[in-house]
């Protein structure tokens, strides 16, 4: 049994770390396209043909179900790949739901209509194509009324962070923060719509103040698939072992995700 756990690099270990945290018993197979980081500069077409590649790997696996820990895809490729690629045996979620089902304070699955919530200023952090793609915000008037979004494509913060050049990314960060808030002075919550950014969390909430409330992806995804799997046992694959797979070279993602998780890491070619 396994669940895959899949990212353009090494974002997805945020939800990893937190998945495993949650379900010490499942095995996961988790997947780092390294070789193509970053998606958020690519279009849907290749964000697409991409992510499935590397879903049809995990299926290889032995993963019946697997979380696409990766904004980008989910927001570029996610609707296309269930409505038309996915058996009807296997399950592709993606993470933005759990994220703004907490934000918008609604139990999982609730499908009541839009209402009104309590935070209605929103900055949104994530990569350029998360950002057109607009996918957060539909996502959000499918649940919420009356919430104003101002987001900000935080270009270059992912390719900093895959080089391992926190310094960069740091700076990035900064002036990412110092642009959204020309725009909306006063944000009450802030997303952290990229598995890259809880790397930079601290960053991020330094540069916003204490007054804003940052909401970054982990903990709520793990517990949205503890609650999927004890609603649906059966998704927890066959596969029986963890294992780290990338595109990239093994030795040097072995050694950033060692750095980032501050514990060894392997990762092996895909
Ligand atoms: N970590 C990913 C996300 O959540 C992908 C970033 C990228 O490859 O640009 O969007």
């Amino acid at each position: 049994m396994a669940v895959g756990i899949f990212d353009s690099g090494l974002g997805g270990l945020t939800v990893l770390e937190a998945v495993s945290k949650r379900l010490p018993d499942v095995p996961f197979v988790y997947f780092g396209d390294n070789a193509h980081a970053p998606y958020g500069v690519r279009d849907a077409e290749d964000v697409y043909q991409l992510t499935t590649s590397a879903v049809a790997r995990m299926w290889e696996e032995g993963c019946d179900l697997v979380i696409l820990a990766c904004n980008t895809a989910s927001a570029a490729a996610l609707r296309r790949m269930q409505e038309s690629w996915v058996p009807t045996n296997k399950r592709v979620l993606g993470v933005f739901v759990p994220l703004i089902e907490a934000m918008t304070e609604r139990q999982w699955g609730d499908n009541s209509p839009p209402r009104e919530v309590a935070v209605q200023h929103v900055a949104l952090f994530a990569t350029p194509a998360t950002v057109s793609s607009r996918a957060f915000q539909r996502e959000l008037a499918f649940r919420a009324i009356g919430v104003d979004v101002e987001a900000q494509a935080c270009g270059g913060v992912v390719d900093a962070i895959e080089d391992g050049d926190l310094i960069l990314a740091e700076a990035l960060v900064r002036s990412h923060v110092d642009a959204l808030k020309r725009k909306m002075p006063h944000p009450e919550a802030a997303i952290l719509g990229c598995t890259h950014y809880p790397l930079m969390e601290e960053i991020f909430a330094d540069a916003l103040g204490p007054e804003v409330k940052v909401y970054s992806q982990a903990n709520l995804v793990a517990e949205s698939l503890a609650d999927y799997l004890g609603r649906h046992p059966k998704m927890v694959g066959e596969g029986q072992n963890s294992v780290f797979l990338t595109t990239g070279n093994p030795r040097v993602v072995s050694n950033r995700a060692t750095q980032f998780l501050r514990r060894k890491i392997e990762f092996v070619s895909a």
